[in-house]
């Protein structure tokens, strides 16, 4: 007899992009910050590093909580930190969703989703994106919701980068019996948020990371906001210290250095911008992006797969998946103009040659 449980035993494990340790390599895989995080943080954080270590951290974030509170409107008991919005998301599983209930996420998306569904044992319900990888909250769509205990909308969408129509998304919203959780971990790339619907529906989180946006993916810190009932229950069932002293810390001066992560973003996004118009001249089809990464397929006859392979040959990787509806694309962070420029020179190369 097995000692895992079959739930477990049967499942495959999320798979996160590579980090190869190549000399030299040009890494656009997993949508981090190409820039650094500001002096100032990294002087925090240096000057935290002393013999308070010994203690454990604050259980609930609070100071942090009451800075993310201010600056979006919520009160700090609508709050929840965690470790990266990926401890979020599975805070939520854990409460609101339980052993073969039902867990619906739109598809193509994060493909963690099934993942967290497959070990809490959960009923999975597929959503399916429409061809424009958008929602339409057709009757047969809304229909899968029926009995639903908890949602997931990645807004803006990954892999695809599209900002999903909101009035789409709020009839799914209003549909829905059970939760529904909003995951705008890209979200600071784009022109508009959803923070809105966590205050106006009792049913909504809005999760989000620093990951992306802040230069902050090494330190593993997301939050969410939503109403104090359900935030009461993701406290219930968190890890008592979740989030590290200095992770704490550094995201408090983080929040400090506003303008310096902002003009990263502005940057970012320009260089998105610049990217896919390159592309687009080489002949490639490129969803319109809200995120800090584009999702594009090459022209005829070089597919997606041989330009992965010609990046990685080149030392540039980026992420492509064999799956359905996603196996003509590749998913490309941005990185820096010049980590860029030599992607493009590279991909013009591949789709000359190969
Ligand atoms: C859609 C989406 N949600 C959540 C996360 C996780 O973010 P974090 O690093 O805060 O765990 C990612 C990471 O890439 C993501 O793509």
């Amino acid at each position: 007899m097995s000692l895992v449980r079959r739930q477990v035993e049967r499942m495959s494990a999320y798979v996160p992009g590579e980090q190869p340790k190549v000399a030299g390599l040009i890494k656009l895989n997993t949508n981090e910050n190409p820039y650094p995080p500001s002096p100032k943080v990294l002087e925090a954080l240096r000057g935290a590093i002393d013999g308070k270590l010994r203690l454990y951290p604050d259980p609930t974030s609070s100071a942090l909580r009451a800075k993310l509170g201010k600056i979006h409107g919520f009160d700090p008991d609508e709050i929840v930190i965690g470790n990266g919005c990926d401890d979020i998301l599975n805070l939520c599983v854990r409460a609101f969703c339980g052993e073969c209930e039902k867990l619906a996420y739109f598809w193509p998306s994060y493909s963690l989703y099934p993942v967290l569904a497959n070990i809490q044992g959960a009923t999975q319900v597929e959503l399916p994106l429409d061809e424009n990888f958008q929602i339409t909250a057709h009757p047969a769509l809304l229909a899968k919701l029926g009995g639903v205990k908890l949602v997931f909308i990645t807004q803006p969408n990954a892999p695809s980068g599209v900002w999903l129509q909101r009035v789409e998304l709020q009839r799914v919203i209003e549909e829905a019996e059970g939760v529904v959780v909003i995951d705008e971990a890209y979200v600071d790339f784009a022109a508009e948020d959803c923070l809105d619907f966590a205050r106006e529906y009792d049913n909504v989180i809005v999760a989000r990371t620093f990951s992306k946006a802040f230069s902050f993916a090494g330190m593993r810190v997301g939050w969410a906001a939503g109403s104090r009932e359900l935030i009461a229950a993701l406290n219930k069932v968190k890890d008592s210290y979740n989030v590290s002293r200095l992770s704490q810390l550094g995201t408090e001066a983080t929040l400090d250095e506003w303008d310096y992560f902002q003009g990263n973003v502005k940057k970012i996004c320009a260089t998105r911008e610049r990217t896919v118009s390159a592309l687009a001249k080489l002949g490639f089809f490129v969803y319109p992006s809200q995120t800090n990464f584009v999702f594009a397929r090459p022209p005829s006859p070089v597919t997606a797969k041989q330009w992965f392979d010609g990046l990685r040959a080149r030392k540039i990787l980026v992420r492509w998946w064999d799956a359905d509806r996603v196996r003509d694309f590749a998913r490309v962070s941005i990185g820096t103009d010049q980590e860029m420029d030599r992607f493009l020179e590279a991909t013009k190369e591949i789709c000359q040659t190969d």
